[in-house]
């Protein structure tokens, strides 16, 4: 399968990231590697990209992609989260910038082995970005019990009807365990009343919120920003798109506290708790897609990009 993905806010992203020639620049998300490419060609011709990704298809297929860049591009099939260690690995003191692009690529999404879309009827419930992951959506929907499956789908998917769901899946599992995408997406189907089923498909909501378990997307993003923050050199940007409220409320949230100073008790006389202010916040409001980018990709609409300049 071809791996297309249309960059989401790429004009906008390589303003944001305030390129240099011959700058060093951390991709924590290469997925069809379209912001990587661009960083190289406008730093060209000694800019450098590293960069992670927990999907290897990703990387097989962006190195093919990058196959003029590849002395200037050094590519981890990890987690960002361990961006510390990749750092030390890649022998770079500071970044000039960092791009994070997080969620899903269109490669992901439309390829039917890989279990993220509700439109494919008889894909495996997969969903793992790193496929050597041990935890996959089919262990959510079979193992989880039903307050936990609640929980997920109420919290992550913002799911009116979680308990509904999660009381049919388990019904559901009593008779034969559910296979595939298909099932999944017969059971959502029939635990939401009619009325509440005209704003999108029905297993959006859902098929997110197990996604988001099944890769552990929320846990840790907090730290990794603020690794990757400390990671640059100063005076260097951050840019970071969302592209749900969960993830986004998670980068605005730490982007106030890396921006806010001393924390004391105002009544002490003296700061006892060393916190400096580590950032400055370049967008007040974040950056969406135009409206012309809406038309275009359709599936840039919820993104969301954040830009924050590193003190
Ligand atoms: C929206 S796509 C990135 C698209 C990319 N900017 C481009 O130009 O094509 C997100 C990518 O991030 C990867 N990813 C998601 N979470 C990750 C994580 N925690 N660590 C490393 N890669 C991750 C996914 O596998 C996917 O390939």
């Amino acid at each position: 399968m071809q791996f297309v993905h249309i960059p989401v806010m790429l004009e906008e992203c390589m303003k944001a990231l305030d390129l240099k020639e011959g700058g060093v620049y951390f991709d924590a998300t290469l997925g069809g590697a379209s912001h990587t490419m661009e960083i190289l060609k406008r730093t060209s011709p000694s800019g450098k990209v590293v960069a992670t990704d927990l999907d290897e298809e990703a990387i097989a297929n962006a190195k093919v992609k990058l196959s003029d860049y590849l002395d200037r591009i050094k590519i981890f099939n990890t987690n960002y989260k361990n961006f510390n260690e990749v750092k030390n690995l890649a022998g770079i003191d500071g970044f000039d910038g960092a791009l994070m692009d997080l969620g899903v690529s269109s490669y992901q999404l439309d390829n039917r082995s890989r279990g993220f879309s509700y439109m494919a009827n008889d894909s495996v419930l997969d969903m793992r970005m790193n496929r050597n992951s041990d935890k996959s959506a089919w262990d959510v929907v079979n193992k989880y019990d039903k307050s936990k499956l609640a929980y997920i789908l109420s919290v992550y998917g913002e799911e009116k009807f979680a308990e509904n769901i999660a009381a049919n899946i388990v019904k559901a599992r009593q008779v034969k365990p559910i296979d595939t995408t298909g099932e999944l997406v017969e059971i959502i189907d029939r635990s939401i009343p009619f009325k509440f089923k005209q704003n999108g498909h029905p297993a959006k909501k859902s098929f997110q919120a197990i996604r988001i378990e099944v890769n552990e997307e929320l846990d840790g993003l907090d730290a990794a920003i603020k690794d990757i923050i400390r990671g640059l050199k100063k005076g260097s940007h951050v840019a970071i798109i969302t592209f749900h409220s969960l993830e986004d409320a998670i980068v605005k949230r730490t982007f106030k506290d890396l921006e806010t100073d001393c924390i004391c008790d105002k009544r002490l006389p003296i700061c006892v708790c060393n916190k400096k202010r580590e950032i400055k916040i370049l967008t007040k409001k974040p950056i969406e897609p135009s409206e012309e980018e809406l038309e275009r990709n359709p599936r840039s609409k919820s993104a969301k990009l954040r830009v924050a300049e590193k003190l």
